[in-house]
């Protein structure tokens, strides 16, 4: 391990760190403007929100966007349940990411900051509220907080901008994307939290450093949440292509024998457990086996918990956190999420499992946003890894806590 980055410094118990404490631990960023775009597109950097799109090429398309000055949103949502990456990360080095956003307005003559939180992470807004008022005036001049409130899709980058320009969290169904025309018309860069530290980062020590972390041909470190079954859950920061067994072991190992470990949170993967230690957590490794980065959530599922109940239990939220304006999560997800709960309440249903396999394939690709593609790419993993478990499951839900 080439060492911590973003949780370099002072002990994380200590809370947040201070403006003075950090700009003499890190100095001043170096690069800024078309240098610090290109620094990001050759690092190799991708959003850690849950795309994983390249960095660079986002903030080359917001430079080119020719309509007004454009706007910067700092998304802190983190809806996803199981992460708490963003939320340790504001709470402990709110100055990173401070720093990654002013760049960013700074490098695309930005005329506006939006900080967004989840209303929820009460810590995580304090810490974010003292580090802004440490700033210079002129970046608090265009700084402002909005809360997100704690619905999944509020992160949603368009789901975003709706609530800043209306006060309603729910993505909005028409084109075009927010990095062309978001805030108030103008072209919008949304980027996660983390994402934006790293940025930081980069702007002081250059694209190479940035790649000398790594594993596996994977490029820089990454948070991770590390959740159930191990011995010790919480945020980790590991080096890109670290094994899932390594991560793991970095939490102290499994808190005893596993069947399967969530790989993504909510819109990732089940995986079998034998097959889950050894994939690399990097986004572009995991894309090449059919599986998803996500927000780095690793969560481990102890082999005396039932799979297809907790599968039931994650349908179940995912269908009521729509914004239900689409079809495909209207019908669809209510659909998928009503099947799943019958066969965890009433047991094995050959029907229905015919039918969850049909409907897992027509309802992708048909959304105004990304949530009904990542709650299906969801179910069919836990119907592929816990196949034998839905064609056996006894005619009982067996309420498991989330
Ligand atoms: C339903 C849904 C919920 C999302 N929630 C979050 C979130 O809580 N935080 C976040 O950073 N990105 C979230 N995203 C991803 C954002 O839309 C966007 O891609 C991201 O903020 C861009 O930043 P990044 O490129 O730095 O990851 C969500 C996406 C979807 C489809
Ligand atoms: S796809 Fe689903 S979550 Fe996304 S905008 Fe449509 S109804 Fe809302």
């Amino acid at each position: 391990m080439t060492g911590l980055r973003l949780l370099a410094g002072p002990d994380l118990a200590s809370g947040a760190e201070s403006d003075a404490n950090h700009s003499r631990r890190l100095g001043a960023p170096k690069l800024s403007g078309r240098a610090l775009i290109e620094a990001l597109a050759s690092s190799g950097l991708t959003g850690r929100g849950g795309g994983s799109f390249p960095v660079g090429t986002k903030w080359r398309a917001v430079a080119a966007a020719s309509k007004g000055s454009p706007v910067v949103v700092v998304n802190g949502a983190e809806g996803e349940p199981q992460s708490h990456k963003d939320r340790v990360l504001m709470s402990t080095r709110p100055h990173l990411v401070l720093d990654g956003a002013f760049l960013a307005a700074h490098t695309l003559r930005a005329r506006e900051v939006i900080v967004y939180i989840g209303e929820e992470h009460r810590a995580a807004r304090a810490a974010m509220d003292r580090a802004l008022a440490e700033r210079t005036e002129s970046e608090r001049r265009i700084a402002r907080m909005v809360g997100a409130p704690q619905r999944y899709v509020a992160g949603e980058s368009r789901a975003a901008v709706h609530l800043i320009e209306a006060g309603v969290a729910t993505p909005t169904t028409a084109p075009p994307r927010s990095h062309e025309r978001g805030v108030a018309g103008a072209p919008t860069l949304v980027q996660n939290v983390e994402t934006l530290a790293h940025v930081a980062l980069i702007a002081r020590y250059g694209d190479a450093w940035f790649r000398s972390a790594g594993r596996r041909g994977a490029a820089g470190t990454l948070l991770i949440t590390v959740a159930g079954g191990v011995k010790r859950p919480g945020v980790l920061e590991v080096e890109a292509g670290t094994t899932i067994e390594e991560a793991v072991a970095m939490a102290d190992g499994p808190s005893g024998p596993a069947s399967a470990v969530l790989i993504g949170g909510y819109f990732g993967a089940w995986v079998a457990a034998a097959k889950a230690w050894e994939l690399p957590l990097d986004a572009a490794a995991l894309k090449t086996e059919g599986f998803n980065l996500g927000c780095g959530v690793v969560g481990v599922l102890p082999a005396g918990r039932c799979g297809v109940c907790d599968t039931a239990r994650i349908m179940r939220y995912l269908a009521e956190e729509s914004s239900a304006q689409c079809g495909p999560c209207f019908f669809g997800l209510r659909a998928l999420s009503d099947a799943c709960s019958r066969i965890a309440e009433r047991g094995a249903n050959r029907d229905e499992i015919a039918r969850l396999k049909r409907w897992v394939v027509e309802v992708p690709g048909r959304g105004a946003c990304r949530h009904p593609d990542g709650a299906v790419m969801f179910l069919r993993s836990a119907l592929a890894t816990f196949a034998d478990e839905f064609a056996a499951h006894p005619a009982h839900w067996r309420q498991q806590p989330a």
